[in-house]
């Protein structure tokens, strides 16, 4: 499938990963344009669901971050220079955020880029085959977690068995290279970064019942299970990559 940015079946040449270009400052967020349209991710996602997704709670929350950093770039508090550092060095940076603005882009500014990422880590798999991690992913996970097996284990288990909304994530460290030493799964409340807690996400599994209700219901074992069948590892490796390139900033 060749990559296209197709946004209500409207094809408009070709795009990036979604995760490109949270990297820079910009003014305005917008919905990321997908590589693929929703009724593609079934029978695995169905489509009612994806789009409500998409449009609703990952639109209200890039809406809600834009509010936000417009009324700190108009304000006269200190720091304000901050508002202007991409949303990545923000997240990464919470403890010096003024305070009249933290918690929002704590859940909001968590929200959009954890969605973000989210989006960019699946695509449609219409031969429905079991899918696989490939490339360094796939001999970095082996290394740490001893088999793609009990890392998948490992990690359905820990997402059957959060309490509540929240993700569950594989991360690495921010190095030159990546290391399976680096890599690590942890679960985030609510819409927490791991970017928060100097981890860098590279898969992560949105388990808020708004990512499977329509269909599924509180079937949320079925959801994780076919979600495994839509993770894109190219990406996965994509994104893995895409964080060693970075310029973090460790200081507002
Ligand atoms: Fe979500």
């Amino acid at each position: 499938m060749s990559p296209q940015l197709i946004v209500n079946s409207v094809k408009c040449g070709e795009i990036a990963p979604a995760f490109y270009g949270l990297e820079r400052p910009v003014l305005e967020y917008e919905l990321p344009p997908l590589l693929y349209t929703f009724d593609e991710l079934e029978p695995y996602l169905d489509e009612g669901t994806a789009k409500m997704h998409y449009f609703q709670y990952h639109g209200t929350y890039i809406q809600e971050v834009n509010v936000i950093l417009k009324r700190w770039r108009r304000s006269n508090v200190k720091g304000k220079h901050a508002s202007r550092m991409s949303l990545i060095d923000i997240l990464r940076n919470l403890s010096h955020i003024p305070s009249m603005y933290k918690n929002d882009l704590k859940n909001y500014g968590s929200g959009l880029l954890n969605h973000n990422l989210y989006w960019a880590t699946i695509s449609p798999n219409p031969q429905g085959e079991p899918r696989m991690p490939v490339g360094q992913i796939a001999d970095k996970i082996n290394t740490k977690f001893g088999s793609y097996l009990e890392f998948k284990a490992t990690f359905t288990d820990m997402a059957s068995n959060h309490f509540g909304s929240g993700f569950v994530w594989l991360c690495r460290n921010h190095s030159s290279s990546l290391s399976s030493e680096d890599l690590v799964i942890m679960t985030t409340d609510n819409e927490n970064s791991p970017l928060s807690h100097n981890l860098l996400p590279i898969l992560g599994i949105d388990i808020w019942e708004h990512a499977y209700i329509m269909k599924l219901h509180n079937q949320k074992s079925k959801y994780i299970e076919n979600w495994w069948y839509l993770v894109d590892w190219h990406q996965v490796n994509n994104l893995a990559e895409w964080w060693t390139g970075l310029k973090l900033h460790d200081e507002l």
